[in-house]
């Protein structure tokens, strides 16, 4: 808003904006490489499919999402079981069997973690640079997936934003879960996040409004309104650049941020108290020192994967982009430094 951006120049801002739309167009995916992720798909989807007859083949994570950054090479599939009328096959046991099955084909570098909390096959595509995860009943991964496609069909500058934001993830290496920092999925719902409390709001909290989509999930609703083609003016009263809200990103996890006691909570299109979560304390390993409360597992803090040491890394990090932002001139070449 006008007053977290007066601390920046309007012609620093224009430039930024013009340096972040040139670097957008280069973040794009390929014409080429979405081909490539299509036929991958294809064959990844009949190789299963004949293993399993009647199982369900979806594509989740970011290519589905539509949040996905040029070279990722990541491509996240989901396989729902068939109820069958034998007893159904246990998840690991079926993932062990979807790891012969692709190395029967051929796959290669094939990998299974079947006791991952969600079993998972892990292999690369023979002469792409593609890499495949297969999951099993993985279906909250689906729903927040077909969730967040929603938001970026609302507003494009929602894509822009993560585009941006996980760029710089990946180049300051705060985007590795495994070793204590956050998800891609985690920065996005940070974008969500973001754009629901600019005023005006440039996303709504769907999960608000009357559920178009309704269903539960392990227990979990995942209610919310997805008509999205009715909302496409609805960010319109909000004029801000990318620019300005990269700026609104860095400045609120920089300095705006509570960390000691606030909750990030998309479904509520705010934030809540970690009292009212019950993760004022460390509850087993998990620390609860970022939280971000997933918008359908209402127990799951996608910031569980934060320790001491490495939440130090990422309000580093946070502040020197900020920072950086604020004060110098020309920051986008410092501020994308791989680490
Ligand atoms: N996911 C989740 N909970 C997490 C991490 C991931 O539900 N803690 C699901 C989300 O649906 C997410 C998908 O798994 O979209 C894939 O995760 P990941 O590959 O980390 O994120 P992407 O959005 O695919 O981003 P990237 O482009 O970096 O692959
Ligand atoms: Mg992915």
């Amino acid at each position: 808003g006008a007053a977290s951006t007066a601390s920046m120049a309007k012609h620093d801002l224009n430039r930024l904006n013009a340096g972040l739309m040139t670097l957008l167009q280069s973040l794009t995916p390929t014409t080429e490489e979405l081909a490539v992720q299509d036929a991958s798909l294809q064959k990844v989807t009949s190789l299963l499919k004949e293993a399993w007859p009647g199982a369900n083949v979806e594509l989740f994570g970011s290519v589905a999402n539509g949040l996905s950054v040029r070279g990722t090479n990541d491509l996240d599939i989901c396989m729902q079981l068939p109820e069958s009328s034998d007893a159904k096959e246990s998840k690991v046991e079926a993932a062990l069997r979807v790891a012969e099955t692709v190395w029967e084909a051929g796959m290669e570098d094939v990998k299974d973690l079947p006791g991952a909390r969600i079993p998972v096959v892990k292999f690369g595509l023979p002469g792409t640079a593609l890499r495949v995860d297969v999951t099993i009943d993985n279906d909250l991964a689906c729903a927040n997936t077909r969730y967040l496609a929603a938001y970026a069909a609302i507003d494009p500058r929602f894509r822009q934003l993560v585009t941006i934001v996980k760029h710089w993830a990946k180049r300051r290496k705060v985007n590795e879960p495994y070793t204590g920092t956050l998800s891609s999925y985690c920065y996005a719902l940070m974008c969500v996040h973001l754009l629901q409390t600019r005023s005006p709001p440039i996303l709504p909290a769907l999960q608000l409004l009357p559920h178009t989509h309704t269903g539960s999930i392990q227990g979990w609703d995942v209610g919310h309104y997805d008509k999205v083609e009715t909302l496409q003016d609805f960010g319109n009263a909000n004029t801000q650049t990318l620019a300005e809200l990269v700026w609104d990103f860095f400045e609120y996890w920089a300095w705006g941020h509570d960390y000691r006691s606030t909750v990030i909570s998309v479904r509520t299109a705010g934030t809540l108290t970690k009292t009212e979560k019950g993760w004022a304390q460390r509850v087993g390993r998990e620390r609860h020192l970022v939280c971000i409360e997933d918008p359908f597992e209402l127990s799951h803090d996608l910031g569980r994967t934060v320790d001491r040491q490495t939440s130090g890394v990422l309000r580093k990090e946070f502040l020197r982009a900020a920072t950086l932002l604020r004060d110098s001139p020309n920051p986008l070449h410092q501020l994308f430094e791989r680490f």
